[in-house]
């Protein structure tokens, strides 16, 4: 059985939510014995796209990825990211994107970034039966271009922004938010306030969960990792390894034949 939005809820007071991120299938049978939820994340569009940031990603790229990863898990919680230019303009066009993407890939949620500026969104979208997930602190569809991710809510002006954003998701009836880049107090307090749980990445201890980019945990995306990544794997030079030996070996003609395959 699929966990729901309200099992994941119901952890926030007995257990740790465990997140990752998916976009492939390779990937999505392994996660989905580990993890509690699995994000679609627009993050596919630097990670699995070599694009520099996620505002090119489209609808149809997380339409694509997030029917893969849906029909390939059985246990986890899918939610998808709703990709930059889908749902700012208004909450009818969020209404309209956010169904367009549930109804295609059978995902139990979808992701939008902000806080006080799309309650009234938020607001809407749960009204209409649809789970969203909150995300605030560094947000990086709100990073311009040539804009370096750093660390939000350091001084006393972006700390009670990001409590003003995280309170105002809660009120709007969001059903988790993920917290990043955010010093752990801060973490701390959001999460001592919400009665919904919070998945942390870069927020500390406290959060009642954490999600990671499988390829920083794995060590298999070195475009950008943030300080905050803790490295479980580094399958790059692995992978690099056994590429070089099978350069070898077909460099040597040492490459089975058919006979010695089928005797
Ligand atoms: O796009 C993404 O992968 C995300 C997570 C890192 C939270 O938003």
């Amino acid at each position: 059985m699929r966990y729901t939005v309200k099992d994941l809820i119901k952890k926030k007071s007995t257990e740790k939510i465990v997140a990752m991120t998916c976009y492939t299938v390779q990937y999505s049978k392994t996660l989905d014995n580990y993890a509690d939820l699995l994000l679609v994340g627009d993050s596919l569009g630097m990670v699995i796209y070599g694009h520099n940031n996620t505002l090119s990603v489209t609808m149809r790229m997380m339409i694509d990825h997030g029917k893969a990863v849906v029909k390939s898990t059985k246990k986890s919680l899918i939610a998808i990211d709703m990709p930059y230019g889908s749902y700012e303009k208004d909450k009818f066009r969020a209404l309209e994107s956010a169904s367009h993407i549930l109804e295609e890939t059978n995902a139990c949620a979808v992701k939008l970034e902000g806080g006080a500026d799309i309650t009234e969104t938020v607001e809407f979208l749960t009204q209409k039966g649809i789970c969203v997930i909150g995300h605030v602190g560094l947000m990086p569809q709100k990073v311009k271009k040539n804009e370096k991710f750093k660390l939000k809510g350091n001084d006393k002006e972006e700390e009670k922004k990001i409590l003003t954003d995280a309170k105002s998701l809660v009120e709007a009836g969001a059903s988790l938010i993920v917290l990043e880049a955010i010093p752990e107090r801060l973490g701390r307090k959001i999460t001592k306030n919400s009665d919904i749980p919070t998945i942390g990445i870069g927020a500390g201890r406290f959060c009642d969960g954490q999600i990671l980019v499988t390829e920083d945990l794995l060590g298999i995306f070195d475009q950008f990792t943030p300080k905050f990544v803790k490295k479980y794997a580094n399958l790059k030079s692995e992978i690099d390894s056994a590429v070089k030996k099978y350069h070898k070996e077909v460099k040597n003609g040492n490459f089975p034949s058919l006979k010695n395959i089928y005797k």
